[in-house]
């Protein structure tokens, strides 16, 4: 990738200009007494949020293999993986990449909890 010169007319370093997503708050959900899975919208993408033993996670509605959905899905390898219960297609919950499915992957999302509110972005 080519940098641009700065303005001594040396070539800079590159710079990852892809910015970070931005938090969007999840309407209607609540981090207390909610019952997850549960679905919300990031970007206007229909998801899941995940409770996990370490915090939220969100993770497309659809497994990418033949669209069923992750509702119902397992949370395995202490909570970090995400395993579909038609064909046991499991996931990363960290980048979501498949860990028995290669070429398969789904889109994961961050979730924080600020007072019992959640906010969510995209991680990849
Ligand atoms: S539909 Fe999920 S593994 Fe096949």
């Amino acid at each position: 990738m080519a940098t641009p010169p700065d303005s001594s007319g040396t070539p800079t370093a590159a710079v990852d200009t892809a910015a970070e997503a931005a938090w969007q708050k999840l309407d209607g959900l609540d981090a207390v007494s909610g019952k997850f899975p549960a679905p919300a919208r990031v970007d206007g993408d229909g998801i899941l949020i995940f409770r996990t033993k370490i915090g939220f996670r969100g993770v497309q509605r659809l497994c990418p293999h033949l669209k069923f959905s992750l509702h119902d899905a397992d949370l395995v390898s202490n909570d970090t993986m995400i395993r579909c219960k038609q064909h046991v297609f499991t996931f990363r919950l960290a980048d979501g990449r498949g860990v028995n499915c290669p070429g398969f992957s789904v889109s994961v999302f961050e979730v924080k909890n600020e007072d019992g509110t959640l906010y969510a972005r995209r991680t990849r």
